[in-house]
């Protein structure tokens, strides 16, 4: 059953479909607490010890609550080494609502993103992608593989309000084609939504559009569908000619313009772990089949656990009920819409999963070598306890050539929300943090990194403040 009312729209008043049985207590560290635990962090908000954190917007990923369907379902684990019965409900669940034929498990996105790479991109092919994701694109580069990133402009600048800033640009997408050829091209690696460009969804009109162009050249499509959902509701509000169809439907549309998919199940899904790889070619399943039992465990649990993946299942049929996604995406505007009238310079437009600070507006006395976001995310934990995410420079590592720092346009701090987990009222504590920071900017000086690691540095650098 979907529950799509008629009248639901962004602007409208939602409240949570669900009331609250279960609570965890949350406790505050005073200001000298949180000075000494984020020095010993090194200034990074990943090496922060979770009881030192307030309000943990770090992720989305797998820090949702889950129903109480779901933790019933956890009762179910059919724990069986080899066939659990919760396999094959999910392999029904993820054929029911994302249309893809044969699925294989994997402890979370990357397992799937490692194995797929490894089977589908060889020595010095090309992945064009809408804007690069860190794991993804990592693991087709271990795999040999060049990523290119062929989203629209409007993608890179934070002010520009285009709807579909997660949208191929489909005539730089055939130049590489033609420059490269067809066969030095794998598949095109799409995601919903665009996690690094701010949360913003691809149409559906861009990625019909996007099917055409590949089958003229025989080329696949690789979906990261770890958060399609949400990318659903953003069509299902905004594009021409989508508001009577049920997200259910939109995304069930989008996958079935795919050929296959990763899934970090963290996400839309609701789970605290697990992932899969889906797809509908019996060559690539053959393949994905025999690797994963090298790399995660047998093909009917992958890196999960029976009760996982029954977790995992009503997950999915939760998650794209369109009364659940409408106050999901709806309380990450409330969040936007309430910084945005504070003045505070943040991606626009809203995205659904988190709201992006703008740190190059923010501080613009803090030049991007000197790590702004980075800073910002640290001087936000300072102020009260809240813990984000940088998303700028250091996420984007080094040019594999050059050994330079890559510079990305987008020097952002990520507020990411977790699924059912925080009120309103701490949406109203978040505003009121960020506003206090902003107010004291000028004084806030940037920072110098004094460790790094070699993959993913963003996980565990270190850093140090600046005096001047
Ligand atoms: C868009 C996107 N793709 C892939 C992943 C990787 O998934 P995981 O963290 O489950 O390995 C993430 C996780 O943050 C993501 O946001």
């Amino acid at each position: 059953m979907h529950l799509k009312e008629k009248n639901m729209t962004l602007v409208k008043t939602w409240a949570e479909p669900y009331k609250i049985k279960m609570v965890e207590p949350v406790f505050m560290t005073t200001k000298a607490q949180r000075k000494n635990a984020i020095k010993e962090a090194g200034y990074n908000t990943f090496l922060l010890k979770s009881a030192d954190v307030y309000i943990d917007l770090l992720t989305d990923s797998g820090t949702s609550a889950m129903s109480d369907r779901q933790w019933a379902g956890l009762m179910m684990g059919d724990e069986a080494y080899a066939g659990s019965r919760n396999y094959y409900n999910l392999e029904e669940t993820i054929n029911k609502y994302y249309s893809y034929k044969y699925v294989v498990p994997t402890h979370q996105g990357r397992g799937a993103e490692h194995i797929l790479s490894q089977i589908l991109i060889s020595e010095g092919d090309y992945v064009p992608g809408n804007m690069y994701f860190t794991t993804t694109k990592l693991h087709q580069e271990l795999a040999g593989g060049k990523f290119v990133d062929v989203i629209v402009d409007e993608a890179h600048d934070p002010e520009n309000m285009f709807p579909f800033k997660g949208n191929v640009n489909l005539e730089r997408l055939e130049v590489l084609i033609n420059k490269v050829g067809a066969d030095k091209i794998p598949y095109v690696s799409i995601a919903t939504t665009v996690n690094m460009a701010g949360g913003q969804p691809i149409s559906l009109a861009n990625l019909k559009a996007l099917r055409e162009l590949t089958n003229k050249y025989g080329i696949k499509i690789i979906h990261d569908m770890t958060r399609v959902a949400e990318n659903a509701f953003m069509i299902q509000q905004k594009e021409e000619g989508c508001k009577d169809k049920t997200v259910a439907e939109i995304v069930y549309e989008i996958c079935s313009l795919t050929d296959g998919a990763t899934m970090s199940a963290k996400k839309d899904a609701m789970v605290n772990i697990g992932g899969f790889l889906a797809v509908n070619d019996p060559d690539i399943h053959e393949k994905a089949q025999n690797m994963v039992v090298v790399y995660e465990g047998l093909h009917t649990y992958g890196g999960m656990a029976g009760r996982d993946m029954e977790a995992l299942a009503i997950g999915i049929t939760e998650s794209v009920q369109d009364a659940h996604i409408q106050a999901r995406v709806g309380q990450v505007h409330y969040l936007g819409n309430k910084l945005q009238k504070k003045g505070i310079p943040i991606v626009k437009p809203i995205g659904t999963h988190g709201v992006f600070l703008d740190a190059k507006k923010f501080l613009p006395h803090i030049s991007q070598d000197k790590f702004p976001a980075q800073t910002l995310a640290a001087e936000l934990y300072i102020e009260s306890g809240i813990r984000a995410m940088e998303r700028g420079i250091v996420s984007a590592g080094r040019n594999k050539k050059t050994g330079e720092h890559n510079h990305p346009n987008l020097e952002l701090v990520r507020l990411t929300i977790p699924r059912r987990v925080y009120t309103q009222a701490h949406m109203d504590v978040i505003v009121e943090s960020v506003y206090n920071v902003y107010k004291r900017k000028n004084a806030i000086k940037g920072m110098e990194m004094i460790y790094e690691p070699k993959y993913l540095r963003f996980f565990q650098a270190r850093f140090k403040k600046l005096k001047k």
